[in-house]
């Protein structure tokens, strides 16, 4: 990959990080086209931040009890992405609603990885949701980021089949393994160009 053309996209994220490190794997592939150039937490203990450390990347602790209101933690947040001249946000599991001004910034340049075809089960415990609602297939949902909770419009989707004795764990490890893939593929659908939004329909050139 050509450094110098590389899409630079910083991460957030408040716990785990198996969907961030799906990325930075997917990140140095020869065939990439995108790079991780800050990785923010709002969670000193988030294992994801000690992975991101590990590798080496740049990272960012943003506790929000460090500021006095959520206008200043966006505020900085801004900067520092600016910093870094961040071109994509990809929020993985990161459990704070992102503040309007970080939105309006980078309007068509954030995206959120969630775990149930939206826009059926938004919000926390989706997987559970599908369980409880009984639904015979469930998955997950790549979708740009608006004001909402989930609610913007959708990049990419994969269906996942939901067995008779599946529970919360069983469901969510098979969604999870799709949700590897299908974020790295939108990242490069992304970087590629390939994403055009026409009202709430983005369509794949
Ligand atoms: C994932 O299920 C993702 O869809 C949701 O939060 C979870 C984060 O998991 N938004 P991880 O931290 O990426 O492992």
């Amino acid at each position: 990959m050509d450094e110098k053309k590389a899409g630079r996209v910083a991460v957030l994220l408040s716990g785990r990080g198996s969907n961030f490190q799906a990325l930075y794997q997917d990140s140095l592939a020869i065939d990439s086209n995108y790079r991780i150039v800050l990785v923010v937490s709002d969670n000193a203990d988030a294992p994801g931040l000690s992975f991101a450390r590990e590798y080496g990347l740049q990272t960012l602790l943003l506790e929000p009890g460090a500021f006095p209101d959520r206008r200043s933690f966006n505020q900085r947040l801004l900067g520092e992405l600016a910093a870094v001249n961040t071109e994509l946000i990809c929020l993985a599991g990161f459990m704070r609603i992102l503040g309007r001004r970080v939105v309006g910034a980078y309007a068509g340049r954030i995206l959120n990885i969630h775990p149930a075809l939206l826009p059926a089960f938004p919000g926390l415990h989706a997987q559970r949701q599908a369980l409880d609602y009984g639904v015979k297939y469930s998955g997950c949902t790549v979708h740009f980021v608006d004001r909402g909770m989930d609610s913007g419009p959708i990049v990419l989707q994969q269906c996942v089949e939901v067995f008779d004795n599946d529970d919360e764990d069983s469901l969510s490890r098979r969604i999870l393994e799709q949700e590897h893939r299908l974020f790295p593929r939108a990242v490069r659908l992304f970087f590629s160009g390939s994403l055009a939004l026409d009202g709430r329909r983005v369509r794949i050139r």
